[in-house]
């Protein structure tokens, strides 16, 4: 091919690419399949890799740059972006639709556009000469992030508009997520140990700032236009005709949004989009109602917040009720007793919902709630279902009274509180099978020993087996005693017994953590391993010497003090050193250090180190890190994939250093 020849096949593949990704995202009508698809985008990566002086930016090959950002700069909004007020009910939306009459002074025919109220993330995308220059959040509503390497890999975003846009033009609308797709992060998240976003809104909002724009295009973020910034070279005369010339330059828009000529039909609108809201491919939290002409808009005007001419009408949470069928009491690592309503299954926001915690026995005074009651049962977008109040006119007279066990449901041992002014009740067994159960699958866990294949169900069956009694009994396993097991094979046993040999290389503040001592967390122990050493030190410690630790306070410090001093404890540890395992602090404590005293938050994947090697490297520097910002930060320590730390280190102007400033830091 001569060099004109391949220009011009660039140019024809990348139109192709162009017009199906319009056919696929905005009119969902493909007309080629994804094979074809799939061809002509290797054809035209491969021209492009063989003749790289032709690749352009806005190229179909280019959404995702290889690029780490390496922050968001803040970006100001040409016109504020504002925000929505909101209606509850069909009698606020009269009472809104009576208040623009007022300020218009005369009978008018309102008609009234009607979307759906997408519950995602709000976008401004502005593109020059047709091509896309800026993608921002929506920020204070004043000033925004600059998120445009992640934006360009929303497919549904053009890159490029199509014939007959004008100069400049800056659009807004809603990023959203799936819910299917929600779910499939969800999964994942599970499968890597890794927090779970709440709702889509969360997942979407953590995406978009994530500084790897090749993670946030697997993330498959979705966007709709929804309103109008600021334009040269073209005029609307409704938000109607705004939605139907953008349409045409590329944009999507939402294809529920409908004109309704007045209130009576905006009303009957909502109400059949509120019936159908679980069918929804996208959460949805409500309606928004704008006023059609723009004429109209203008004279009706904005106050400080919101346009006048616009109105959000706001669902209900989902809510549904159901019966408590029964009360189920589990038992946590530490002995505590939590009690847990088993319900009449009942779908909810899409969802079948059985089970819901009570939390505590606080919460069942402060409900009321009884067994056998009818409950109203809320699920806010969010995962976790919450019983919200007790339908007392369905009560029959036959609900009994939730009491506080007396006895542990595992293991029958007294059940008691810790502390008059506690809220929880504990079963203080230490050789209770379910704290033996939650305790074993504690000290196994990726963030303590990690101990791969030791999960729940390898631990219900030795518990409940009698096979181990305490956690030490995980080191005197034997292949005879795992080949015993049902769905137990040679290589299955062989990964454990090594997964169980490679933990006893551990180190000691893992290992302190992982004895699950009450209320010592990770950070605890990694403090604790800093300043003790040894196991030998933390077994005579005395609780004046642990509260002279700042962070260490009068409960935790009884608790590690009662720990220590049982006679069990003494055996197990014992058992422990001979077994071969860490129980002394190996790195050397650097006397001087210009970190000293300084606290680190970590956030995303650091590549030259685990996390845990960092945390350990800031003990002997005697630096201290911490799971969260705040005032007290010192650096934020900012790895791939950033989560929500990121935002809020920015916020509260701590300082943020990549991974490579971290390592000089603390001179490696
Ligand atoms: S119009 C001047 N239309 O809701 C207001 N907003 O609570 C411009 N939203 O920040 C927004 N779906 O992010 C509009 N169809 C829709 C919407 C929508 C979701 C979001 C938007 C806005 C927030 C206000």
């Amino acid at each position: 091919m001569s060099n004109n020849q391949i220009k011009s096949r660039i140019k024809q593949l990348r139109q192709l690419i162009r017009e199906a990704d319009h056919r696929y995202y905005l009119l969902s009508d493909p007309e080629i399949s994804d094979k074809e698809y799939d061809q002509l985008l290797t054809e035209l990566k491969n021209l492009e890799d063989q003749y790289p002086q032709l690749v352009t930016k806005n190229s179909p090959t280019q959404r995702v740059s290889s690029d780490l950002v390496e922050n968001f700069p803040t970006v100001k909004h040409k016109v504020k972006m504002l925000s929505l007020d909101n209606t509850y009910s069909i009698e606020e939306l009269k009472g809104w639709e009576s208040k623009i009459k007022r300020i218009l002074k005369r009978e008018v025919d309102l008609g009234y556009l009607v979307e759906p109220k997408i519950d995602g993330v709000s976008c401004s995308l502005v593109y020059e000469k047709g091509v896309l220059v800026l993608g921002s959040t929506r920020g204070n509503g004043e000033m925004g992030e600059d998120v445009t390497a992640n934006v360009r890999t929303i497919h549904s975003i053009p890159l490029t508009l199509r014939d007959g846009y004008p100069q400049s033009i800056e659009v807004r609308g809603e990023i959203y997520m799936e819910k299917t797709d929600f779910q499939k992060v969800n999964k994942e998240r599970v499968a890597q140990n890794q927090a779970l976003f709440a709702n889509p809104r969360n997942a979407t909002s953590g995406s978009l700032k994530l500084l790897d724009p090749a993670v946030v295009s697997r993330r498959k973020l979705k966007c709709l236009i929804h309103s109008f910034g600021w334009a040269k070279g073209v005029s609307f005369k409704t938000h109607q005709d705004f939605f139907d010339k953008v349409n045409q330059w590329g944009f999507p828009v939402d294809d529920r949004s409908v004109h309704c000529e007045n209130l009576e039909k905006v009303i009957e609108y909502c109400l059949k989009q509120e019936s159908e809201r679980n069918s929804f491919p996208y959460e949805i939290d409500g309606m928004v109602i704008k006023v059609n002409s723009l004429n109209l808009q203008k004279e009706l005007g904005v106050t400080l917040k919101s346009p006048r001419w616009a109105v959000a009408y706001k669902f209900p949470a989902h809510q549904v009720t159901t019966k408590i069928e029964g009360i189920e009491f589990g038992v946590g690592r530490t002995g505590t007793i939590t009690p847990v309503a088993i319900l009449e299954p009942v779908k909810c926001g899409g969802v079948v919902i059985s089970r819901a915690t009570l939390h505590n026995f606080d919460e069942i005074e402060r409900l009321g709630v009884k067994n056998g009651d009818t409950v109203l049962l809320e699920r806010a977008g969010e995962v976790i279902p919450k019983i919200i109040k007790v339908i007392i006119s369905k009560r029959k007279g036959v609900e009994r009274k939730i009491n506080i066990p007396s006895r542990c449901p595992a293991c029958k041992a007294k059940v008691a509180k810790e502390k008059e002014s506690e809220v929880s009740w504990y079963c203080f067994n230490i050789d209770c099978p379910a704290q033996l159960k939650r305790s074993l699958r504690h000290f196994a866990h990726r963030g303590a020993m990690d101990i791969a294949g030791f999960g729940e169900s390898l631990v219900n069956e030795l518990v409940d087996r009698k096979v181990v009694k305490s956690i030490v009994d995980i080191y005197s396993l034997n292949r005879e005693d795992l080949m015993k097991l049902p769905l137990f094979k040679e290589k299955k046993v062989t990964n454990i017994i090594n997964a169980i040999a490679l933990s006893k290389k551990q180190s000691f503040s893992r290992f302190l953590y992982g004895l699950g001592i009450r209320h010592v967390g990770e950070k605890a122990a990694s403090l604790l391993a800093g300043q003790y050493r040894s196991i030998d030190q933390l077994a005579g410690i005395k609780k004046e010497d642990l509260e002279k630790i700042p962070e260490i306070g009068p409960v935790m410090a009884s608790s590690i003090v009662e720990f220590f001093s049982a006679s069990k404890t003494k055996k197990m540890l014992e058992a422990f050193n001979a077994a071969g395992l860490n129980l002394n602090q190996k790195l050397p404590i650097v006397k001087s250090s210009k970190i000293k005293a300084m606290t680190f938050v970590f956030t995303g994947e650091l590549k030259s180190l685990s996390r845990n090697q960092a945390k350990e490297l800031l003990e002997t520097l005697g630096a201290k890190w911490s799971s969260s910002v705040s005032k007290g930060t010192d650096y934020l320590v900012a790895g791939r994939n950033p989560g929500s730390k990121y935002a809020k280190a920015k916020e509260m102007g701590v300082r943020i250093v990549s991974e490579n400033d971290f390592l000089k830091l603390i001179g490696k």
